[in-house]
């Protein structure tokens, strides 16, 4: 039987997927170099799953590698998380982002134009959009970046475009997520951000179980309900679903679409904060400070595409979001490391 490939399987939105595609009975098959993630997360899974994945620890960018995994193995589609995603570390080390991601992205397909394998999910990003002038956001709104990590993204899908151009075998999906959150309801699986987190959630998490003092809510003078950023937050375990339709999608279509992922409902900040203490009935102390800079104010998706195409549509609700996070927080404090 046929396997799926994930790169960067290990990492958070993999190993939610890679569960999803075990208890959907695909076979799976994992390669991550583990420079964000913890190979205990796919142990997890599998005993989630009740069923065994391959894991193996290999970085995309090591092409004698990747052509024998392909010869070794039979893979119907390949779906590429792989990447670094911090964006005020992009800044800091643009060429590490285009090295892994776009040098990465561009030997992955090499490897499967080789063996061809020619089915691709592509983890996009709602940053493609840059600062979007009208919300919610459609697929053909223009796209824009603010920083390397969203160029290197918005380079990614326009070499996956020629590519595509370039032979009608390809068929690619490019998911633009927006702002994933939440865990597998088990609490065993989910976000572990290695130092401080760049990202609300996790913040607001590590705030809720004492080990930071106080949030810091970054700008409460933008033009938005209660001055706080707006933004469309999207459980994982819907992510995870929207690859297995996406994967689906590109079994019976060629050329490239891309998808948003999102929910089309945004949230302020306040709102995240005031939900998570709610739900969870847990003290989330915060602060107002200064703006973070790059940050914008709103950022939400039109939907609609995606579930008229994939028939795919965010189910779970923002309780599930901060109810399911704080579950993982809390039965991980240290993450994966205990
Ligand atoms: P993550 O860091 O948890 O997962 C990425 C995985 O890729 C990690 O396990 C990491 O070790 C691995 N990796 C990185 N470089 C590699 C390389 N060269 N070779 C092999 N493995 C490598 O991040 P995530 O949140 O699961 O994100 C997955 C993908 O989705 C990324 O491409 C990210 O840019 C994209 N994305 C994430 C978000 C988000 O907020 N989490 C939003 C939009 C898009
Ligand atoms: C959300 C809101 C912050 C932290 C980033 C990337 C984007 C995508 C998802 C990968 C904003 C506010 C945050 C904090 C705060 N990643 N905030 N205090 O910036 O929308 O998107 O992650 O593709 O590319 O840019 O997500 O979670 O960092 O912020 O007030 O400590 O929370 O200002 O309004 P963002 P985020």
């Amino acid at each position: 039987m046929s396997a799926i490939l994930l790169t960067g399987g290990a990492g958070y939105i993999g190993s939610h997927t890679a569960l999803a595609l075990l208890r959907a009975g695909f076979d799976v098959i994992s390669i991550d170099n583990y420079s964000n993630s913890n190979d205990e997360a796919l142990k997890r899974v599998q005993k989630l799953a009740g069923r065994n994945l391959q894991s193996l620890q290999m970085d995309i960018r090591d092409e004698p590698a990747l052509t024998a995994l392909f010869k070794q193995h039979r893979i119907s589609a390949v779906v590429h998380f792989a990447g670094l995603k911090a964006v005020g570390e992009s800044t800091e080390q643009p060429l590490a982002y285009y090295d892994n991601n776009v040098a990465g992205t561009i030997t992955l397909c090499r490897v499967m134009q080789q063996a061809h394998v020619k089915r691709l999910v592509f983890s996009s990003s709602a940053t493609v959009y840059g600062d979007a002038k009208t919300m919610p956001i459609a697929e053909s709104a223009p796209r824009s970046a603010t920083n390397p990590y969203g160029q290197s993204k918005l380079m990614i899908e326009h070499i996956l475009e020629d590519l595509a151009a370039s032979d009608p075998a390809w068929s690619i999906a490019l998911l633009r997520y927006f702002n994933p959150v939440g865990a597998d309801k088990s609490g065993q699986i989910g976000e572990d951000p290695n130092g401080i987190p760049n990202n609300l959630m996790p913040f607001i998490s590590q705030v809720a179980v004492g080990k930071r003092t106080e949030l810091s809510v970054f700008g409460n003078d933008y033009p938005t309900k209660d001055g706080t950023g707006v933004r469309d937050y999207i459980h994982v375990v819907d992510l995870a679903d929207g690859h297995l339709k996406a994967l689906e999608y590109v079994q019976q279509h060629t050329g490239i679409d891309a998808f948003n992922l999102g929910t089309g409902v945004g949230y302020s900040v306040l709102d995240m904060v005031q939900a998570f203490a709610d739900k969870n009935k847990v003290p989330v102390p915060y602060r107002i400070v200064a703006r973070r800079p790059g940050d914008i104010a709103s950022c939400y998706a039109d939907p609609g595409k995606a579930s008229q195409l994939l028939r795919w549509q965010a189910k779970l609700t923002l309780d599930d979001m901060v109810q399911d996070s704080w579950r993982w927080q809390q039965q991980n404090p240290h993450g994966y490391q205990e």
